[in-house]
Protein backbone atom coordinates (compact mmCIF):
# COMPACT_ATOMS: atom_id res chain seq x y z
CA UNK A 1 0.00 0.00 0.00
CA UNK A 2 1.37 3.66 -0.63
CA UNK A 3 1.77 4.95 2.78
CA UNK A 4 2.94 1.86 4.16
CA UNK A 5 5.71 2.10 1.31
CA UNK A 6 6.08 6.08 2.47
CA UNK A 7 6.40 4.62 6.01
CA UNK A 8 9.04 2.62 5.17
CA UNK A 9 11.38 4.87 3.49
CA UNK A 10 11.02 7.77 6.34
CA UNK A 11 9.91 6.31 8.99
CA UNK A 12 6.12 6.40 10.76
CA UNK A 13 6.81 9.53 12.32
CA UNK A 14 7.24 11.57 9.12
CA UNK A 15 4.28 10.43 7.47
CA UNK A 16 0.99 11.35 8.07
CA UNK A 17 -2.69 12.24 6.76
CA UNK A 18 -3.17 15.72 6.08
CA UNK A 19 -6.66 16.21 7.35
CA UNK A 20 -7.26 18.93 9.94
CA UNK A 21 -3.67 20.19 9.85
CA UNK A 22 -2.24 23.51 8.33
CA UNK A 23 -0.45 21.69 5.46
CA UNK A 24 -3.66 21.48 3.22
CA UNK A 25 -4.69 25.08 3.77
CA UNK A 26 -2.57 28.19 3.02
CA UNK A 27 -1.82 31.19 5.14
CA UNK A 28 -4.49 33.41 3.60
CA UNK A 29 -7.19 30.24 4.29
CA UNK A 30 -8.55 30.99 0.91
CA UNK A 31 -7.05 27.95 -0.84
CA UNK A 32 -8.06 24.44 0.70
CA UNK A 33 -6.77 21.39 0.09
CA UNK A 34 -6.94 17.91 0.73
CA UNK A 35 -4.49 14.69 1.04
CA UNK A 36 -4.26 11.52 2.99
CA UNK A 37 -0.38 11.88 2.91
CA UNK A 38 1.88 14.36 4.06
CA UNK A 39 5.46 13.46 4.11
CA UNK A 40 8.68 14.68 5.40
CA UNK A 41 11.66 13.62 4.27
CA UNK A 42 14.93 14.05 6.37
CA UNK A 43 17.74 13.40 3.45
CA UNK A 44 17.74 14.17 -0.07
CA UNK A 45 18.00 10.16 -0.30
CA UNK A 46 14.65 9.63 1.26
CA UNK A 47 13.20 12.53 -1.03
CA UNK A 48 14.45 10.45 -4.07
CA UNK A 49 12.86 7.70 -2.37
CA UNK A 50 9.52 9.22 -1.92
CA UNK A 51 9.35 10.53 -5.29
CA UNK A 52 10.21 6.93 -6.78
CA UNK A 53 6.99 5.35 -5.00
CA UNK A 54 5.06 8.18 -5.82
CA UNK A 55 5.78 7.94 -9.70
CA UNK A 56 4.79 3.82 -9.25
CA UNK A 57 1.90 5.02 -7.63
CA UNK A 58 0.78 7.35 -10.47
CA UNK A 59 0.76 10.37 -7.67
CA UNK A 60 1.90 13.67 -7.74
CA UNK A 61 3.28 16.26 -4.97
CA UNK A 62 2.97 19.57 -3.75
CA UNK A 63 6.80 20.81 -2.08
CA UNK A 64 6.09 22.45 0.84
CA UNK A 65 8.66 24.97 2.65
CA UNK A 66 6.91 27.19 5.55
CA UNK A 67 3.16 27.32 3.67
CA UNK A 68 3.50 30.93 3.73
CA UNK A 69 3.30 31.23 -0.19
CA UNK A 70 0.09 33.79 -1.27
CA UNK A 71 -0.84 32.15 -4.24
CA UNK A 72 -2.31 28.51 -3.29
CA UNK A 73 0.21 26.91 -4.96
CA UNK A 74 1.87 25.07 -2.11
CA UNK A 75 -1.36 23.24 -0.77
CA UNK A 76 -2.82 20.19 -2.45
CA UNK A 77 -5.55 21.63 -4.12
CA UNK A 78 -6.32 18.01 -5.81
CA UNK A 79 -5.24 15.28 -3.44
CA UNK A 80 -1.65 15.17 -4.13
CA UNK A 81 1.17 14.20 -1.48
CA UNK A 82 2.35 16.99 0.67
CA UNK A 83 6.41 17.13 0.49
CA UNK A 84 7.42 19.14 3.34
CA UNK A 85 11.20 19.98 3.33
CA UNK A 86 11.00 20.88 7.12
CA UNK A 87 13.72 18.64 8.32
CA UNK A 88 15.99 19.68 5.57
CA UNK A 89 16.89 22.86 7.79
CA UNK A 90 20.34 23.44 8.01
CA UNK A 91 22.16 26.55 7.82
CA UNK A 92 25.96 26.08 7.59
CA UNK A 93 28.96 28.25 8.82
CA UNK A 94 28.84 31.63 6.87
CA UNK A 95 32.38 31.41 4.90
CA UNK A 96 33.10 35.45 5.43
CA UNK A 97 35.80 35.27 2.37
CA UNK A 98 33.61 35.00 -0.23
CA UNK A 99 30.68 36.10 1.32
CA UNK A 100 28.43 33.11 0.88
CA UNK A 101 26.64 30.64 2.94
CA UNK A 102 25.29 26.84 2.73
CA UNK A 103 21.28 26.06 3.82
CA UNK A 104 19.09 23.44 3.26
CA UNK A 105 16.12 23.92 1.58
CA UNK A 106 13.64 24.33 4.49
CA UNK A 107 15.64 26.78 6.77
CA UNK A 108 13.87 29.64 7.05
CA UNK A 109 14.50 33.04 5.88
CA UNK A 110 15.50 34.59 9.25
CA UNK A 111 17.65 31.67 10.34
CA UNK A 112 19.76 32.38 7.31
CA UNK A 113 19.50 36.42 8.09
CA UNK A 114 20.71 35.38 12.08
CA UNK A 115 23.58 33.36 10.98
CA UNK A 116 24.65 36.02 8.67
CA UNK A 117 24.25 38.81 11.15
CA UNK A 118 26.32 36.91 13.94
CA UNK A 119 30.03 37.57 11.51
CA UNK A 120 28.70 41.22 10.36
CA UNK A 121 27.29 39.66 6.76
CA UNK A 122 23.63 40.10 5.95
CA UNK A 123 21.36 38.01 3.94
CA UNK A 124 19.46 40.95 1.73
CA UNK A 125 16.33 39.35 1.02
CA UNK A 126 13.91 40.34 3.62
CA UNK A 127 9.66 40.56 4.38
CA UNK A 128 7.33 39.87 6.78
CA UNK A 129 7.10 36.29 6.76
CA UNK A 130 10.92 35.77 7.42
CA UNK A 131 10.54 33.56 10.23
CA UNK A 132 7.83 30.79 8.39
CA UNK A 133 9.43 31.14 4.42
CA UNK A 134 11.90 28.81 3.68
CA UNK A 135 14.97 29.72 1.14
CA UNK A 136 13.32 26.27 -0.81
CA UNK A 137 9.89 28.28 -1.03
CA UNK A 138 11.80 31.82 -1.74
CA UNK A 139 13.74 30.16 -4.55
CA UNK A 140 10.56 28.64 -6.03
CA UNK A 141 8.84 32.06 -6.03
CA UNK A 142 11.71 33.96 -6.54
CA UNK A 143 10.68 35.66 -3.66
CA UNK A 144 11.05 39.31 -3.52
CA UNK A 145 10.55 41.44 -0.59
CA UNK A 146 11.68 44.89 0.56
CA UNK A 147 15.03 45.20 -0.42
CA UNK A 148 14.75 44.06 -4.35
CA UNK A 149 15.91 47.69 -4.87
CA UNK A 150 19.37 47.21 -4.19
CA UNK A 151 20.04 43.54 -3.42
CA UNK A 152 17.62 42.62 -6.63
CA UNK A 153 14.92 39.12 -5.74
CA UNK A 154 16.60 35.90 -4.48
CA UNK A 155 17.39 35.01 -7.82
CA UNK A 156 20.38 37.00 -7.48
CA UNK A 157 21.04 35.65 -4.21
CA UNK A 158 21.44 31.94 -5.49
CA UNK A 159 25.25 31.10 -6.82
CA UNK A 160 24.26 27.63 -6.66
CA UNK A 161 20.99 25.08 -5.71
CA UNK A 162 21.17 21.46 -5.66
CA UNK A 163 17.37 19.86 -6.73
CA UNK A 164 15.64 16.53 -7.66
CA UNK A 165 13.80 16.87 -10.84
CA UNK A 166 10.53 14.29 -11.41
CA UNK A 167 12.32 11.03 -12.10
CA UNK A 168 14.72 11.61 -9.02
CA UNK A 169 17.65 12.53 -11.13
CA UNK A 170 19.83 15.55 -9.59
CA UNK A 171 21.03 18.88 -10.56
CA UNK A 172 23.23 20.38 -8.75
CA UNK A 173 25.58 23.88 -9.00
CA UNK A 174 26.66 23.61 -5.26
CA UNK A 175 30.34 24.65 -6.55
CA UNK A 176 28.42 28.15 -6.13
CA UNK A 177 31.34 29.73 -8.53
CA UNK A 178 30.73 33.35 -9.81
CA UNK A 179 31.73 31.78 -13.77
CA UNK A 180 30.25 28.71 -15.03
CA UNK A 181 29.17 29.20 -18.35
CA UNK A 182 28.39 25.50 -18.74
CA UNK A 183 25.45 24.77 -20.99
CA UNK A 184 21.72 25.88 -19.68
CA UNK A 185 21.31 27.57 -16.84
CA UNK A 186 19.43 25.02 -15.04
CA UNK A 187 19.87 26.86 -11.30
CA UNK A 188 18.18 29.91 -13.04
CA UNK A 189 15.34 27.98 -14.31
CA UNK A 190 14.62 26.00 -10.93
CA UNK A 191 14.01 30.03 -9.35
CA UNK A 192 10.31 30.80 -10.25
CA UNK A 193 9.43 27.17 -10.95
CA UNK A 194 7.23 26.81 -7.87
CA UNK A 195 7.87 23.22 -7.26
CA UNK A 196 6.96 22.43 -10.84
CA UNK A 197 10.51 21.92 -12.39
CA UNK A 198 12.56 20.53 -9.07
CA UNK A 199 12.40 19.97 -5.60
CA UNK A 200 15.45 22.21 -4.25
CA UNK A 201 16.79 20.28 -1.38
CA UNK A 202 20.01 22.80 -0.88
CA UNK A 203 21.50 26.21 -1.91
CA UNK A 204 24.66 27.89 -1.85
CA UNK A 205 23.48 32.02 -0.96
CA UNK A 206 25.49 35.23 -1.69
CA UNK A 207 26.02 37.15 1.45
CA UNK A 208 26.35 41.25 1.74
CA UNK A 209 28.20 43.35 3.83
CA UNK A 210 26.18 44.72 7.18
CA UNK A 211 26.44 48.97 7.21
CA UNK A 212 26.93 50.00 10.54
CA UNK A 213 24.82 53.11 9.51
CA UNK A 214 21.14 52.57 9.19
CA UNK A 215 18.81 55.75 8.24
CA UNK A 216 14.90 55.02 8.60
CA UNK A 217 12.52 57.63 7.49
CA UNK A 218 8.47 57.99 6.86
CA UNK A 219 7.70 60.87 4.41
CA UNK A 220 3.87 61.92 4.41
CA UNK A 221 2.52 62.55 1.05
CA UNK A 222 -0.47 64.20 -0.47
CA UNK A 223 -0.83 61.42 -3.05
CA UNK A 224 0.71 58.73 -4.73
CA UNK A 225 2.31 60.68 -7.62
CA UNK A 226 3.68 63.10 -4.52
CA UNK A 227 5.26 59.47 -2.70
CA UNK A 228 6.20 58.54 -6.01
CA UNK A 229 8.31 61.78 -6.65
CA UNK A 230 9.70 61.67 -3.32
CA UNK A 231 10.94 57.82 -4.50
CA UNK A 232 12.29 58.49 -7.91
CA UNK A 233 14.06 62.08 -6.15
CA UNK A 234 15.56 60.05 -3.30
CA UNK A 235 16.13 56.44 -4.95
CA UNK A 236 17.88 58.49 -8.19
CA UNK A 237 20.08 60.54 -5.92
CA UNK A 238 21.71 58.19 -3.53
CA UNK A 239 22.81 54.31 -3.99
CA UNK A 240 22.58 53.20 -0.44
CA UNK A 241 18.65 53.11 -0.66
CA UNK A 242 17.77 49.79 0.63
CA UNK A 243 14.25 49.95 0.56
CA UNK A 244 11.18 52.38 -0.38
CA UNK A 245 7.73 51.32 0.59
CA UNK A 246 4.46 52.85 -0.33
CA UNK A 247 1.43 52.46 2.33
CA UNK A 248 -1.55 54.66 2.28
CA UNK A 249 -3.47 56.26 5.21
CA UNK A 250 -6.00 53.00 5.43
CA UNK A 251 -3.71 50.59 5.36
CA UNK A 252 -1.34 52.44 8.03
CA UNK A 253 -4.23 53.46 10.58
CA UNK A 254 -5.61 49.97 10.53
CA UNK A 255 -2.09 48.27 11.02
CA UNK A 256 -1.71 51.20 13.63
CA UNK A 257 -4.60 50.08 15.19
CA UNK A 258 -4.03 46.06 15.03
CA UNK A 259 -0.56 46.37 16.50
CA UNK A 260 -0.84 49.30 18.33
CA UNK A 261 1.97 51.26 17.22
CA UNK A 262 2.00 54.80 16.82
CA UNK A 263 2.00 56.54 13.53
CA UNK A 264 4.22 60.19 13.93
CA UNK A 265 1.67 62.45 11.37
CA UNK A 266 -1.25 61.61 9.75
CA UNK A 267 -0.95 61.51 5.87
CA UNK A 268 -2.81 60.35 2.89
CA UNK A 269 -0.04 58.45 1.62
CA UNK A 270 3.35 57.31 3.21
CA UNK A 271 7.11 56.70 2.09
CA UNK A 272 9.33 54.28 4.49
CA UNK A 273 13.08 54.79 3.39
CA UNK A 274 15.64 52.57 4.62
CA UNK A 275 19.56 53.23 3.65
CA UNK A 276 22.06 51.30 4.69
CA UNK A 277 26.09 52.37 4.51
CA UNK A 278 29.25 53.43 6.51
CA UNK A 279 28.43 56.86 6.95
CA UNK A 280 25.27 58.78 8.80
CA UNK A 281 22.78 59.06 5.55
CA UNK A 282 20.45 61.33 7.63
CA UNK A 283 21.85 64.76 6.59
CA UNK A 284 21.90 63.66 2.85
CA UNK A 285 18.14 62.51 3.00
CA UNK A 286 17.13 65.77 4.81
CA UNK A 287 18.45 67.34 1.76
CA UNK A 288 17.01 65.37 -0.27
CA UNK A 289 13.48 65.29 1.57
CA UNK A 290 13.68 69.43 2.15
CA UNK A 291 10.37 69.91 0.24
CA UNK A 292 8.72 67.58 2.49
CA UNK A 293 6.57 68.93 5.41
CA UNK A 294 5.62 65.50 6.57
CA UNK A 295 8.95 63.63 7.43
CA UNK A 296 9.97 61.43 10.72
CA UNK A 297 13.33 60.14 11.11
CA UNK A 298 14.05 56.99 13.03
CA UNK A 299 15.67 58.27 16.10
CA UNK A 300 16.77 54.78 17.35
CA UNK A 301 16.78 50.95 16.42
CA UNK A 302 13.24 50.25 18.56
CA UNK A 303 11.91 53.48 16.54
CA UNK A 304 13.37 51.61 13.18
CA UNK A 305 11.85 48.75 14.37
CA UNK A 306 8.55 50.37 15.20
CA UNK A 307 8.14 52.05 11.92
CA UNK A 308 8.90 48.83 10.24
CA UNK A 309 6.09 47.08 11.94
CA UNK A 310 3.73 49.46 10.30
CA UNK A 311 4.98 48.27 7.03
CA UNK A 312 5.44 44.36 7.70
CA UNK A 313 2.37 43.61 9.60
CA UNK A 314 -0.01 44.75 6.73
CA UNK A 315 -0.42 41.90 5.40
CA UNK A 316 -1.50 40.45 8.87
CA UNK A 317 -3.68 43.47 9.80
CA UNK A 318 -5.61 43.42 6.49
CA UNK A 319 -6.35 39.48 7.27
CA UNK A 320 -7.58 40.51 10.73
CA UNK A 321 -10.64 42.18 8.32
CA UNK A 322 -11.02 39.09 6.80
CA UNK A 323 -9.80 36.68 3.41
CA UNK A 324 -8.94 39.30 0.72
CA UNK A 325 -8.43 39.12 -2.85
CA UNK A 326 -4.84 39.33 -3.09
CA UNK A 327 -3.30 40.85 -6.51
CA UNK A 328 1.08 40.67 -6.24
CA UNK A 329 1.68 42.89 -9.40
CA UNK A 330 3.96 45.47 -11.14
CA UNK A 331 3.38 48.20 -13.30
CA UNK A 332 6.20 50.55 -14.78
CA UNK A 333 6.85 53.52 -12.34
CA UNK A 334 5.53 56.06 -14.35
CA UNK A 335 2.00 54.59 -14.72
CA UNK A 336 1.90 53.66 -11.15
CA UNK A 337 -0.04 56.57 -9.79
CA UNK A 338 -2.82 56.15 -12.56
CA UNK A 339 -3.05 52.51 -11.93
CA UNK A 340 -3.91 52.90 -8.46
CA UNK A 341 -6.46 55.14 -9.42
CA UNK A 342 -7.76 52.81 -12.04
CA UNK A 343 -7.53 50.31 -10.16
CA UNK A 344 -9.63 51.35 -7.70
CA UNK A 345 -12.67 52.39 -10.47
CA UNK A 346 -12.43 49.04 -11.93
CA UNK A 347 -12.90 47.44 -8.42
CA UNK A 348 -15.45 49.47 -7.40
CA UNK A 349 -17.15 48.98 -10.94
CA UNK A 350 -17.63 44.96 -10.47
CA UNK A 351 -18.16 44.95 -6.56
CA UNK A 352 -19.56 47.75 -5.65
CA UNK A 353 -19.35 47.54 -1.50
CA UNK A 354 -15.85 45.93 -1.88
CA UNK A 355 -12.68 47.76 -0.19
CA UNK A 356 -9.51 48.01 -2.02
CA UNK A 357 -6.04 48.48 -0.03
CA UNK A 358 -3.10 48.74 -1.88
CA UNK A 359 0.27 49.13 -0.58
CA UNK A 360 4.14 47.92 -1.72
CA UNK A 361 7.64 48.16 -2.89
CA UNK A 362 7.05 51.58 -4.73
CA UNK A 363 10.38 51.69 -6.44
CA UNK A 364 9.96 48.17 -7.47
CA UNK A 365 6.60 49.43 -9.31
CA UNK A 366 5.65 46.47 -7.04
CA UNK A 367 2.40 47.21 -5.20
CA UNK A 368 -0.08 44.52 -3.32
CA UNK A 369 -3.71 45.00 -4.29
CA UNK A 370 -5.68 43.47 -1.84
CA UNK A 371 -9.92 43.66 -2.21
CA UNK A 372 -12.43 42.93 0.93
CA UNK A 373 -15.85 41.93 0.53
CA UNK A 374 -16.16 41.13 -2.26
CA UNK A 375 -17.63 37.50 -3.40
CA UNK A 376 -17.33 37.72 -7.86
CA UNK A 377 -13.83 36.54 -7.49
CA UNK A 378 -13.89 35.81 -10.71
CA UNK A 379 -15.11 39.57 -11.98
CA UNK A 380 -12.41 41.00 -9.59
CA UNK A 381 -9.70 38.88 -10.77
CA UNK A 382 -10.75 40.37 -14.19
CA UNK A 383 -11.16 43.96 -13.11
CA UNK A 384 -7.59 43.88 -11.32
CA UNK A 385 -5.55 42.10 -13.65
CA UNK A 386 -6.70 43.47 -16.68
CA UNK A 387 -6.38 47.06 -15.12
CA UNK A 388 -2.30 45.88 -14.64
CA UNK A 389 -2.11 44.53 -18.35
CA UNK A 390 -3.58 47.43 -20.23
CA UNK A 391 -0.86 49.62 -18.10
CA UNK A 392 1.64 47.14 -19.06
CA UNK A 393 2.43 45.78 -16.04
CA UNK A 394 2.98 42.44 -15.08
CA UNK A 395 -0.12 39.87 -13.39
CA UNK A 396 2.74 38.52 -10.71
CA UNK A 397 5.51 40.64 -9.09
CA UNK A 398 7.31 38.36 -6.49
CA UNK A 399 4.37 35.88 -5.17
CA UNK A 400 4.52 33.51 -8.15
CA UNK A 401 1.51 32.09 -9.85
CA UNK A 402 0.32 29.46 -8.15
CA UNK A 403 -3.09 28.23 -8.35
CA UNK A 404 -4.57 32.30 -8.41
CA UNK A 405 -3.32 33.65 -11.64
CA UNK A 406 -2.79 30.88 -13.97
CA UNK A 407 -5.55 31.09 -16.11
CA UNK A 408 -4.26 34.85 -15.98
CA UNK A 409 -1.14 34.10 -17.31
CA UNK A 410 -1.59 35.13 -20.79
CA UNK A 411 -1.70 38.56 -19.86
CA UNK A 412 1.89 38.89 -19.28
CA UNK A 413 3.10 36.11 -21.31
CA UNK A 414 2.12 35.26 -24.87
CA UNK A 415 1.01 32.40 -26.21
CA UNK A 416 4.62 31.11 -28.34
CA UNK A 417 6.00 31.87 -23.85
CA UNK A 418 3.40 30.42 -22.61
CA UNK A 419 4.03 27.06 -25.40
CA UNK A 420 7.65 27.28 -24.35
CA UNK A 421 6.87 26.51 -21.16
CA UNK A 422 5.19 23.85 -21.44
CA UNK A 423 7.36 22.22 -23.59
CA UNK A 424 10.09 22.36 -20.50
CA UNK A 425 7.80 20.88 -18.05
CA UNK A 426 6.94 17.86 -20.12
CA UNK A 427 10.36 17.87 -21.06
CA UNK A 428 11.32 17.81 -17.49
CA UNK A 429 8.35 16.55 -15.57
CA UNK A 430 6.14 14.59 -18.22
CA UNK A 431 3.66 12.47 -15.78
CA UNK A 432 3.55 15.32 -13.74
CA UNK A 433 4.57 14.44 -10.84
CA UNK A 434 6.01 17.54 -9.68
CA UNK A 435 3.08 20.38 -8.79
CA UNK A 436 1.24 19.65 -11.90
CA UNK A 437 -1.57 22.03 -10.88
CA UNK A 438 -0.09 25.51 -10.47
CA UNK A 439 1.85 28.31 -12.35
CA UNK A 440 0.71 27.10 -16.23
CA UNK A 441 -2.63 27.51 -17.41
CA UNK A 442 -4.64 24.22 -17.27
CA UNK A 443 -4.80 22.53 -21.22
P1 LIG B 1 5.51 27.61 0.48
O1 LIG B 1 4.36 28.52 0.72
O2 LIG B 1 5.62 26.38 1.29
O3 LIG B 1 5.54 27.21 -1.08
C1 LIG B 1 5.52 28.26 -2.03
C2 LIG B 1 5.76 27.67 -3.42
O4 LIG B 1 7.08 27.14 -3.49
C3 LIG B 1 4.83 26.48 -3.75
O5 LIG B 1 4.58 26.46 -5.13
C4 LIG B 1 5.67 25.28 -3.34
O6 LIG B 1 5.29 24.11 -4.04
C5 LIG B 1 7.06 25.73 -3.72
N1 LIG B 1 8.13 25.17 -2.89
C6 LIG B 1 8.28 25.30 -1.55
N2 LIG B 1 9.44 24.72 -1.14
C7 LIG B 1 10.03 24.21 -2.29
C8 LIG B 1 11.24 23.50 -2.55
N3 LIG B 1 12.10 23.18 -1.59
N4 LIG B 1 11.51 23.14 -3.84
C9 LIG B 1 10.64 23.46 -4.84
N5 LIG B 1 9.47 24.13 -4.65
C10 LIG B 1 9.19 24.50 -3.38
N6 LIG B 1 6.67 37.10 -0.77
C11 LIG B 1 7.48 37.99 -1.41
O7 LIG B 1 8.05 37.65 -2.46
N7 LIG B 1 7.71 39.25 -0.92
C12 LIG B 1 7.14 39.69 0.22
O8 LIG B 1 7.31 40.84 0.60
C13 LIG B 1 6.33 38.77 0.95
N8 LIG B 1 5.78 39.14 2.13
C14 LIG B 1 4.97 38.26 2.80
C15 LIG B 1 4.43 38.63 4.03
C16 LIG B 1 3.60 37.75 4.73
C17 LIG B 1 3.06 38.14 6.07
C18 LIG B 1 3.30 36.48 4.18
C19 LIG B 1 2.42 35.50 4.91
C20 LIG B 1 3.84 36.09 2.95
C21 LIG B 1 4.68 36.97 2.26
N9 LIG B 1 5.25 36.62 1.04
C22 LIG B 1 6.08 37.49 0.38
C23 LIG B 1 4.86 35.35 0.38
C24 LIG B 1 5.68 34.10 0.78
O9 LIG B 1 6.29 34.28 2.04
C25 LIG B 1 6.73 33.80 -0.27
O10 LIG B 1 6.08 33.42 -1.46
C26 LIG B 1 7.72 32.71 0.14
O11 LIG B 1 8.67 32.56 -0.88
C27 LIG B 1 7.07 31.38 0.40
O12 LIG B 1 8.01 30.55 1.07
P2 LIG B 1 7.49 29.22 1.79
O13 LIG B 1 8.68 28.47 2.28
O14 LIG B 1 6.45 29.58 2.78
O15 LIG B 1 6.86 28.43 0.58
C1 LIG C 1 4.24 42.21 1.49
O1 LIG C 1 4.99 42.89 0.77
O2 LIG C 1 3.87 42.52 2.63
C2 LIG C 1 3.79 40.90 0.94
O3 LIG C 1 4.15 40.69 -0.36
C3 LIG C 1 2.51 40.36 1.41
C4 LIG C 1 1.23 40.80 0.78
O4 LIG C 1 1.17 41.03 -0.40
O5 LIG C 1 0.27 40.80 1.52
ZN1 LIG D 1 5.61 42.12 -1.08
Amino acid sequence: MFVDEIRAVVGSDHVFDGAGTSHVVDWTGRFVGVTDTVVRPGSIHELIEVLRVVRAHGRSVVPQGGNTGLVGGGVPLRGEVVLSTSRLNKVGVPDTASRRIEVEAGATVESVQIAATSVGLRYPVDFGARASATIGGTIATNAGGVNVLRYGPTRAQVLGLEAVLADGSIVSTMAGLLKDNTGYDLRGLMCGSEGTLGVVTRAVLRLVPAHASVTTVLVGCASVADAMSVVGRVCHASDTIDAAELMSRRGVSLTSRVTGEAVPFEAEWYVLIESSTSQDQEAVLARLLAGCSLVAVAGSPSRRRALWRLRDEHTSSIATLGTPLKYDVTVPLESLPRFVAAVGEAVTAVARSAETIVFGHAADGNLHVNVLGASAEQAVDEAVLTCVAAHRGSISAEHGVGTAKREWLHLTRSADEIAAMRAIKRALDPDGVLNPNVLLPPL
